[in-house]
């Protein structure tokens, strides 16, 4: 398996990744739609994160195939400059085999690496796996946001986690 950071060229395969994750989990802000952008807006999205010195997202590949994305987002204001959000999935199949895990102490360096001082999330309350992982990085439970998505008109409520690196 080959953890590195993503490329223009993954566009089009990133698409099709997040329908098939957006299908198999619950746990997404996103379903079997995927996130609804066509290869051209996907590769533009790539150009920025790529360029952006505060911006990484990495791709795990197996097989030829993208099979974890993770990315870790620097604020730009400058009162909360010092936060960064993280975001990361795993196809079902490969779950359970330490992949999210590489790929978050990939984004933890990286964020330590530009100064990120407090990396911030929201994971569903009912994410067991999803919490379990990032209490394993060090995540703090700083709140609870009700409400926080609407599924198929149930409402979703998350747990806000926080990793203070200073
Ligand atoms: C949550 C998710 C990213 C975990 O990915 P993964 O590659 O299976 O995770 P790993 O194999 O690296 O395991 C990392 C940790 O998760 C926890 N974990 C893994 N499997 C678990 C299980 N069956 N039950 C409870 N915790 C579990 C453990 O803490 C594990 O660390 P350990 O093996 O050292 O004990 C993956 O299940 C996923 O993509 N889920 C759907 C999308 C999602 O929920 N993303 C997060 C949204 S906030």
């Amino acid at each position: 398996m080959i953890i590195r950071s993503v490329e223009v060229k993954d566009a089009e395969k990133i698409l099709e990744y997040t329908k098939i994750v957006g299908n198999e989990s619950n746990n997404l802000l996103f379903g079997s739609e995927g996130i609804g952008l066509n290869v051209d807006q996907e590769v533009k999205v790539l150009e920025s994160i790529i360029n952006h010195p505060k911006q990484i997202m990495i791709v795990a590949i197996a097989n030829d195939e993208i099979v974890g994305l993770a990315n870790l987002s620097g604020q730009t204001r400058e009162r909360i400059a010092h936060q960064a959000r993280l975001a990361i999935s795993v196809r079902k199949d490969y779950w359970g085999k330490g992949i999210s895990s590489q790929l978050m102490s990939s984004l933890i360096n990286f964020a330590k690496e530009i100064q990120i001082e407090v990396i911030t999330l929201e994971v569903f309350s009912n994410n067991i796996r999803g919490i379990k992982l990032y209490e394993k990085f060090g995540f703090e439970h700083i709140g609870e946001f009700k409400k926080f998505a609407k599924i198929n008109g149930e409402f979703v409520d998350a747990k806000l986690m926080n990793l203070y690196l200073k």
